[in-house]
């Protein structure tokens, strides 16, 4: 060590604190803030000017874990923390989740002075942790429902056969035919949904294939828009053309995309408007088992303006059959959540009643 007393920049010291993505809330001996930066500003919700000099026991007020996290750390001199998965409450925006880590501060001189509150935000961990558990569920509900789906369809088969003998020994004038037609009609529709369901549970094994996906997006546009014509429902596709091909299947993702645009469409009454956009994603990396280097992910966001979902539906649209369509199935979204499992990507979904929903599916390149 050749230069024990070196000191760091103080303006370093600053530029750290303003660029680092956790919230630091200082204090001083009686509890009155002396520092937020701009990370606990914005988890917050409110403004230095607004917080610098308060109590901190009425900025957390009613908060009351956190205040004995703060208590701790500023009376007893301790350090705590609490990973647990605590609520932030913040005056215009929703509670976030956040873990926090209160320690007392020490002054070269003088002992305490005070104490530091340091905040990180859950929300992302949160919601992959949520797009986890939907995955573990849907893996259960797969396998059951597979098992089930593959006993229907073998008499469905039968009665299929029954119904079109029927219809060829009625004569063609005869009015009974109407019926037969239902019945065979009806049996195709539930064949389908089987189908679907099979799918669901015994998979075949995905494609490896490089797939254009621009290419996907933009087709799947291209027809949704061709059905909707005559309704006021304009469809944008913002996708930067130099996203390299992906490694998947390219059936399973235009279902996949298919399925989240058609309920785009669905969402939207008289007029509104789809937004698809692709980017590869800068911050967001997944890690092949075996691979050292993280390989990027593309992320490719579904916007519509329509009636959005309630959150008390919102835990449950990924149900299987959960549907407020009257034609629905309610096998779209659980189908979904399977591609994009099988993928190795994750799917979430942000949405407001009245305002819209956003559907973010993000995708592993390899
Ligand atoms: N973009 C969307 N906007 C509003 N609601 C949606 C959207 N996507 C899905 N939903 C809701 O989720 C439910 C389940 O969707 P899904 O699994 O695709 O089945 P289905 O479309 O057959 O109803 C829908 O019935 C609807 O209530
Ligand atoms: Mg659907």
């Amino acid at each position: 060590m050749s230069k024990t007393a070196q000191q760091t920049d103080p303006n370093l010291n600053a530029l750290v604190l303003e660029n680092i993505d956790r919230g630091v809330i200082a204090m001083g001996h009686k509890g009155d803030i002396t520092l937020i930066n701009p990370a606990g500003e914005s988890y917050l919700g409110l403004s230095a000017r607004h917080c610098l000099g308060k109590d901190f026991r009425a900025l957390f007020a009613g908060q009351e874990t956190l205040l004995y996290l703060i208590r701790i750390a500023l009376d007893e001199g301790r350090t705590i923390s609490d990973d647990e998965g605590l609520m932030l409450n913040r005056p215009k925006q929703p509670p976030m989740p956040v873990s926090i880590y209160a320690a007392p501060i020490f002054s070269r001189h003088a002992g305490q002075d005070g104490a530091v509150l340091i905040i990180r935000d859950l929300s992302r961990v949160r919601e992959l942790e949520n797009s986890l558990r939907r995955a573990d569920r849907l893996s259960i509900l797969g396998t059951l429902a597979g098992g089930l789906a593959h006993e229907i369809k073998n008499p469905l088969g039968g009665v299929k056969g029954a119904a079109q003998l029927l219809t060829m020994e009625l004569p063609e004038e005869s009015p009974l035919r109407e019926y037969t037609q239902v019945m065979v009609r009806e049996v195709e529709r539930i064949n389908n949904i089987i189908e679907e369901l099979m799918d669901l549970g015994n998979p075949r094994p995905i494609q490896q294939e490089e797939v254009n996906l621009i290419k996907v997006l933009n087709d799947i546009l291209l027809l949704q828009k061709e059905a909707a014509r005559g309704r006021h429902i304009s469809f944008t596709l913002a996708a930067d053309p130099s996203i390299p091909s992906l490694l998947g299947d390219e059936g399973l993702l235009t279902r996949l995309f298919l399925n989240l645009v058609k309920n785009a469409v669905e969402a939207i009454d008289d007029e509104g408007a789809i937004v698809v956009e692709a980017k590869v994603s800068s911050d967001f990396h997944v890690s092949n088992p075996g691979e050292k280097r993280p390989s990027p992910m593309v992320i490719v966001k579904i916007r519509d303006n329509g009636n959005g979902i309630p959150a008390d539906e919102l835990e449950r649209i990924f149900t299987p059959y959960f549907t407020t369509k009257i034609k629905g199935s309610g096998l779209g979204l659980t189908i979904c959540q399977k591609i994009v499992e099988d993928h190795r990507g994750l799917l979430n979904i942000v949405s407001t009643p009245e305002e819209g929903t956003k559907i973010t599916v993000s995708l592993p390149f390899r």
